[in-house]
């Protein structure tokens, strides 16, 4: 049930290209120039007519959230807050009839985030879920909503689910983008087809896993790790670093790579990996004077950079390829090598990568 591979997390990794596929399947029709979501086409309204959105989730859901943050804010000019359920619930929340809440959960059980729900639900927000369960409670308890369609998500680690709560997310951005006329038709477009282009783009990302297994090679009796990454992939970082905690158990930090001279940059010496997303459309000449800081203080420096890339490949000690794309979609192929990054570094740890220690798949207690 592995098909061949040697764990599910690995399976799961390598499902991407077709998970993105079947969610994007009779939503998106690139050529038609149309976006096409029952869920909202049905309550539209209230999506235009929204103050705000605010997202709510769990662990690499929020992390999901906070990459739609940038979107929705970006193509459609809806304000968006995202919040960790938990912290929502209990603080007593400003929550009007004119807020639109949208729930993350590819287990559709979370208990804090299905709280959050019941409690903007009692003051009148319309709630939609993005959800990879169906029929599960949260999708239950929404309004509306659009499944994420990845398939079962057995390892425990959070993979396929992550890239495909974005894709259904980016297509969301897109529809309401298109009927508010946010985006120029011409970026519209091109949003599109990109979108389109992104299962073949995932593809070409994998091979870059014989590579990341030497650099795991490396790295693995490390015992910190930090993550930069900015603007759209400030999330990717926060990702990255979840992904290597939960499962090889090494300490790890994602930060916004313009905090780190607030203080991360203290931790920089010899022994610290850092991992940089520096892809070509981000902020990119800001994030090589960053990585000329890591390199003047001696850190290790592995970039995940643009096909083609010169600048970084001169200062770093690893870099990472992965395909050029609209800057929006870059999180969908940068995300790849992290995984497999901490994928390898656990095997070689000898770590259970499918259910590491103390970690449940859903958490229905609060
Ligand atoms: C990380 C991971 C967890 C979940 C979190 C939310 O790899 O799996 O952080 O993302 O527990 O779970 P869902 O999305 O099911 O609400």
């Amino acid at each position: 049930e592995k098909g061949g591979y040697d764990h599910f997390m690995l399976k799961e990794i390598y499902e991407q290209p077709k998970a993105i596929q079947d969610t994007y399947r009779g939503r998106l029709l690139a050529d038609k120039g149309i976006v096409k979501m029952s869920g909202i086409d049905q309550n539209l309204e209230k999506f235009l007519n929204a103050n705000r959105i605010i997202i709510v989730a769990c662990g690499t859901s929020w992390h999901a959230g906070l990459v739609a943050e940038y979107i929705f804010e970006d193509m459609a000019r809806i304000p968006v807050e995202v919040e960790y359920a938990s912290e929502f619930r209990y603080r007593n929340p400003v929550i009007t009839e004119k807020d639109v809440l949208i729930a993350i959960s590819q287990s559709g059980e979370t208990a804090d985030t299905l709280a959050a729900i019941k409690l903007a639900k009692e003051k009148g927000a319309f709630v939609f879920g993005v959800c990879n369960v169906v029929g599960s409670s949260i999708a239950r308890e929404t309004h509306a909503g659009a499944y994420t369609h990845a398939g079962p998500e057995i390892g425990v680690a959070s993979t396929k689910a992550f890239t495909t709560q974005i894709t259904v997310l980016t297509l969301i951005a897109l529809k309401l983008a298109q009927e508010k006329g946010t985006l120029s038709q011409s970026k519209y477009h091109e949003y599109l087809a990109e979108l389109e282009a992104v299962p073949t783009k995932v593809e070409k990302a994998l091979l870059s896993n014989a590579l990341v297994e030497e650099i795991s090679e490396t790295y693995k009796d490390s015992s910190n790790c930090l993550y930069l990454g900015r603007g759209y992939n400030f999330p990717v970082a926060l990702e990255g670093a979840l992904k290597l905690k939960e499962i090889s158990y090494i300490h790890a930090e994602g930060y916004p790579a313009a905090e780190m001279k607030h203080g991360p940059i203290a931790l920089i010496d010899e022994h610290m990996p850092v991992v940089v997303i520096a892809t070509k459309k981000g902020h990119y000449e800001k994030v090589v004077s960053n990585i000329q800081e890591i390199k003047s203080r001696k850190g290790r420096i592995i970039a995940i950079v643009t096909e083609g890339d010169k600048a970084v490949k001169e200062l770093a000690d690893h870099v990472i390829e992965v395909p050029e794309t609209s800057e929006g979609l870059s999180p969908l192929l940068t995300t790849i090598p992290l995984q497999l990054l901490s994928y390898h570094i656990a095997v070689m740890r000898g770590c259970n990568v499918d259910q590491p220690r103390n970690l449940a798949k859903s958490v229905t207690v609060e």
